[in-house]
């Protein structure tokens, strides 16, 4: 049944709604066509605006001097809201690159951005393509059926995101945990527990282990990101612990279930599409084309949001100062007026202007390796692969933030 304008836009408050694809589709649907730019009053929820239209998103993000990231940067209850702006006064709370505004955002950014540049990628590629095969071949020795998400897609770019910040692979299991617990906090086979103690103790977890790594790397500088992080300066100061450790989560983090759930979400678009799958065996010059496809169709981050600094206008509508804007990606990347057959998933699809990497200053620092890491893994899987199919119904991950497949169940044939 299609939903109400007010109905559709509390969907984007519910973090169940994420993890039923035709739900939030429907909702989106209705949204983009009649209140692109709409108050939405969900229960437990400050209120905000669901803008939905690719070019209204687009707008915001450019502007950021007037939508700015603080205080609001993310959906969360109000509860958390409240919690979230008493720790930032009191100067505990994350202060990641999504959570500052310029001067200080430009700054931090530039810390990180060299290891992003497309020549410290190319480096990296050697490195990521072995990574791509021992997890192809990992399926190979799962025996031709598995759970893809949770035995191949989430090992595979946690390792990545470790090889670059220099740690051991020992660490594995405690980082994968961790960031689990930190993004599906909504979902209740991977949060540690849902109240705001239990959140605050999966980041002071995660503050305790990189401030450790913040000592080790100062202590004996190595070439790896973490050093570059602990021993950058600013103003000629080291940053302090709660900035060093943000910005090892923002990379820890971001970097991680992004990517697994475009490889897993990708995989499965495949699946359903044997067509598609078919096309792109056929003719690999494709994979660039694929990856951007595969990107968009999970759209694994589901909003950020801004916070008007001044009363303003956005798509005809009157936003006042202070009131925040959820930037619903899903939406952008399925908005008729920009894509040719949104619904159509299409391997071949140019252009594709999709936003899920977002825009402007804050645009994916990350974006030049995720798409490496979808296209090594692909690389490595399509020429190898003589069947696949779905072994059981997939389910996603319950959330209103970073999302996708949460079960992939698949059997194969590899050679
Ligand atoms: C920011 C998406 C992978 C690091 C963002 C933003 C989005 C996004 C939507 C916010 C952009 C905005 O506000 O305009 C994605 C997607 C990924 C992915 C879809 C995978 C397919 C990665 C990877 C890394 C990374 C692999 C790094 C290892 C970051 C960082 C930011 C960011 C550091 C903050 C940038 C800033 O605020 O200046 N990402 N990301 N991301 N991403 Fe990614």
């Amino acid at each position: 049944m299609t939903p109400s304008v007010d109905e559709a836009g509390r969907a984007l408050a519910d973090p169940t709604a994420y993890a039923d694809d035709d739900r939030l589709h429907a909702a989106l649907a209705v949204l983009r066509r009649e209140a692109p730019v709409h108050w939405v009053e969900a229960p437990d929820y400050n209120p905000f605006w669901a803008v939905t239209r690719h070019a209204d998103i687009m707008e915001i993000e450019r502007d950021h001097r007037l939508f700015l990231n603080a205080p609001r940067p993310l959906l969360a209850t109000a509860e958390m809201d409240a919690i979230n702006r008493q720790r930032a006064e009191q100067g505990i709370g994350l202060r990641t690159l999504v959570h500052i505004d310029d001067p200080d955002h430009r700054v931090l950014r530039a810390i990180g951005a060299d290891w992003f540049r497309p020549r410290a990628m190319r480096a990296l590629e050697p490195r990521v393509r072995e990574l791509a095969r021992r997890y192809v071949d990992r399926m190979v020795e799962l025996g031709g059926e598995c759970d893809f998400v949770q035995q191949v897609a989430v090992h595979y770019p946690l390792y990545v995101i470790l090889s670059l910040l220099g740690l051991p692979e020992s660490d594995f299991d405690r980082m994968l945990k961790l960031t689990q617990e930190l993004f599906g906090n909504a979902d209740p086979d991977l949060q540690r527990g849902a109240s705001p103690e239990e959140g605050l103790a999966v980041l002071l977890d995660f503050f305790a282990y990189f401030k450790e790594l913040t000592e080790a790397r100062r202590a004996n500088p190595t070439d790896d990101l973490a050093s570059a992080i602990a021993n950058a300066r600013v103003d000629g100061e080291p940053l302090n612990d709660f900035d060093t450790a943000s910005y090892y989560v923002i990379i820890a983090t971001a970097g991680h279930d992004t990517t697994s759930s475009t490889i897993s979400g990708g995989l499965r678009a495949l699946i359903e599409h044997p067509d598609q799958l078919d096309r792109l065996r056929a003719d690999r010059d494709l994979m660039p084309l694929a990856v951007e496809e595969m990107i968009r169709w999970v759209t694994p981050v589901k909003e950020f949001m801004r916070t008007a600094a001044e009363d303003c206008e956005v798509g005809g509508v009157r936003v006042r100062a202070g009131e925040a804007l959820l930037l619903s990606y899903p939406s952008a990347n399925r908005d008729e007026e920009i894509f040719d057959d949104p619904f159509r998933f299409d391997v071949g699809r140019d252009p594709n202007k999709h936003l899920a990497f977002g825009f402007g200053v804050h645009y994916c620092l990350g974006a030049a390796l995720a798409r490496m890491e979808v296209r090594a893994f692909f690389d490595e899987l399509i020429p190898r692969l003589t069947s696949i199919e779905l072994a059981g119904e997939p389910e996603n991950v319950v959330t209103t933030f970073v999302g996708g497949p949460k079960h992939l169940p698949i059997r194969y044939k590899l050679t």
